[in-house]
């Protein structure tokens, strides 16, 4: 079996510290530090008496207890923290999946969760969101997708993607096609907390099913990716089989990381990030849409319910590789071609940027759209 390379991770890695224009990324414009500890109330003095040593390895316990309390009745020991969901999400793969083991999974999605399960040598099947219908649940396709053999459903709500946020009928229809076969449900809400259209936040699957997984992480709601944190929730048995993996792949996060990462999540502190990355995603959007706005024949976009991206459809003759490549090359400017989530003639463009940013970034993928409409 041939490696399979995570083809999205792998644009990033190699384009995004070179590009003027970066709107591949999928986060929110991030967080100083500054912010960070002035939101606390702090100021950085009492952060410098942290001891660089290691951190509690599964997580420091002040900072499981802050997440445990984001989901009704989870406990610090249902909450193992990782680097990242990126991390919680492999490890989520090479504990619970074996070679010749069946994933359902939801597409289009990030593709981690699907990519890591190929590599490991087990059998994919998917269920869509049907763009034609604002990206809502094709049931019958869940039906077709989930087998007696399903040992994994993976879905990524709010989605990316497409912002798609799932309706509770939706999330009714994933959680009884999971029970029907006894499979893990692992839900990946990192975007949970990024609604652009109303101000609840998306709930979690967890607790809705015995067998659900919580994946989530302060790199998107939060702006703050460079913490590297995210966490899984999961029941007891299956968060101690993670932590012995765990305890191969990294150690720990980091001490830096499980500090400020406790800070964030003080109530008063996390309710000053999701505004702020709330507004950065409703602006974002609005000048995404005036931009698109200036090619009407070429971009059609479903507006996206959560997250900063919007994955927008586009007619021209070019396939989304290609596309994206001209971009980089003759712009400067990096944006995911829809091939990397199986969808060509599709862009996946970040917006919860600044706003000069934005609209010269913007401005220059229009040009380059109205020299291919030039035929040049
Ligand atoms: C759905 C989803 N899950 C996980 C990740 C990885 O995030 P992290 O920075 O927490 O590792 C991403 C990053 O784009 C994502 O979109």
């Amino acid at each position: 079996m041939e490696f399979e390379p995570f083809a999205l991770e792998q644009l990033l890695s190699d384009w995004e510290q070179t590009v003027d224009f970066n709107f591949a990324e999928s986060g929110v414009y991030p967080v100083l530090l500054r912010e960070l500890l002035e939101m606390a109330g702090e100021g950085v003095e009492p952060m410098l008496d942290t001891l660089l040593n290691y951190p509690e390895v599964n997580g420091d316990l002040a900072l499981r207890e802050r997440i445990a309390a984001l989901y009704g009745d989870a406990k610090p020991e249902n909450v193992l923290v990782t680097i990242g969901a990126s991390e919680a999400n492999y490890l989520l793969v090479n504990t619970l999946l074996e070679p010749g083991d069946e994933l359902a999974v939801m597409r289009p999605t990030y593709m981690q969760v699907e990519g890591a399960a190929r590599n490991r040598g087990a059998v994919i099947r998917s269920f869509n969101l049907d763009e034609t219908r604002g990206w809502a649940l094709d049931t019958e396709s869940l039906t077709v997708a989930v087998t007696e053999k399903t040992k994994m459903i993976a879905v990524v709500n709010p989605n990316n993607p497409s912002g798609k946020i799932l309706t509770e009928a939706e999330m009714n229809a994933i959680v009884q096609a999971a029970d029907a076969v006894g499979a893990w449900l692992i839900a990946d809400e990192v975007y949970a907390g990024t609604e652009r259209e109303r101000n609840d936040q998306t709930p979690s699957f967890q607790g809705r099913y015995d067998k659900v997984i919580a994946v989530n992480g302060l790199s998107k709601a939060y702006g703050l990716p460079g913490l590297r944190l995210g966490w899984v929730v999961a029941p007891e048995t299956v968060t101690t089989a993670l932590w012995r993996r765990h305890e191969f792949t990294t150690i720990s996060a980091s001490m830096l990381g499980n500090r400020l990462g406790e800070v964030a999540l003080r109530p008063k502190v996390r309710d000053q990030l999701i505004q702020r990355t709330r507004r950065l995603i409703r602006d974002g959007f609005a000048t995404l849409e005036k931009m698109l706005a200036s090619h009407r024949d070429v971009f059609s976009v479903v507006p996206p319910m959560a997250s900063a991206l919007s994955f927008v459809r586009y007619d021209l003759p070019i396939g989304s590789t290609d596309l994206v490549h001209r971009l980089r090359s003759e712009k400067s400017v990096l944006m995911v071609p829809g091939d990397c989530f199986g969808l060509d003639q599709h862009l996946r463009i970040s917006s919860a940027l600044q706003e000069g940013y934005l609209r010269e970034g913007l401005g220059r993928m229009n040009d380059l759209v109205s020299n291919i409409l030039a035929g040049r």
